[in-house]
């Protein structure tokens, strides 16, 4: 894994746009894995900034989204369809026939949709770049702790925690939704390379169990230590719990130089 940590969660958003931005030059037409929640409005913010001042263009990618409500409609505000229509899709330049989430239109059966997801993703090509946050719990995607690390596209029903988590982002009224589809831990896997953001204190638990505990299925997220090409930017409150700090920030200073001579480099 590549651990970079920054000063804040502007910079973390920066980095991660400037890091789209570098795949987006080199491959127009990549196939992007994409991510809700509020670490990532930030990027979306960059990103939208790059396309607005003619830095970037999404008008050949196409994008695959890691997980979607069940029960909640489309057209709902609270749905991740909405949420990326309006953070991202509706105020850059992609096409949104192109864009897919894993939603499951009324009256279909939700069982059905996974295995349709897999396959377009597989069409698709495969995603080339897999953008995403962490669940307090280490979750990734709606991969709750004991998922399979194994696991494809599929109904998966939320901790209570995670739903707690996620309380505060709906009213008392509305309707919360406790079971949603996602993409499995397996199909991450499959992307190509994947970027991974944290920001905050809260976080800190989650990312030193992903970074530097045992793989296990307890904290899906740890599982990416598994993956040939991970690169997590934190900022430094989410960072607070690493022990093996020192070593990221100087193979940092070593990438960094790598990159002046010889262009973009990794490091797993
Ligand atoms: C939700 C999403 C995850 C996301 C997580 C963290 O549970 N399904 O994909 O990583 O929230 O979100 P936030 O960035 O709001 O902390």
């Amino acid at each position: 894994m590549e651990i970079i940590i920054l000063k804040s969660a502007e910079v973390v958003a920066a980095t991660g746009a400037e890091l789209v931005a570098e795949l987006l030059r080199v491959r127009p037409n990549a196939v992007l894995g994409l991510a809700t929640g509020s670490t990532q409005l930030s990027l979306y913010r960059k990103l939208v900034e790059k396309n607005h001042a003619g830095e970037i263009s999404f008008s050949d990618t196409s994008s695959f989204n890691l997980d979607e409500y069940l029960g909640v409609a489309i057209g709902n505000p609270q749905s991740y369809r909405a949420y990326m229509d309006r953070e991202f899709f509706d105020r850059v330049d992609i096409n949104k026939d192109n864009t897919f989430l894993p939603s499951c239109e009324d009256g279909q059966n939700p069982v059905l949709v996974g295995p349709r997801y897999e396959n377009k993703i597989r069409e698709s090509g495969g995603i080339d770049l897999q953008i995403m946050g962490l669940g307090y719990n280490g979750h990734i995607g709606f991969n709750e702790p004991s998922s399979s690390l194994n696991s494809r596209t599929r109904v998966k029903t939320l901790t209570q925690q995670t739903v707690k988590d996620n309380s505060r982002l709906f009213s008392e009224s509305e309707f919360q939704p406790k079971l949603a589809i996602t993409m499995g831990i397996a199909t991450i896997m499959d992307a190509k390379k994947i970027l991974l953001l944290a920001t905050g204190d809260d976080k800190a638990k989650a990312v030193s169990e992903m970074v530097e505990g045992p793989v296990s299925a307890m904290c899906p997220a740890s599982v990416l230590q598994m993956h040939e090409r991970v690169t997590v930017l934190l900022d430094e409150t989410a960072a607070a719990r690493l022990r093996n700090r020192e070593y990221y920030e100087w193979t940092y200073l070593q990438n960094e130089s790598l990159k002046q001579r010889f262009g973009i480099v990794h490091e797993g």
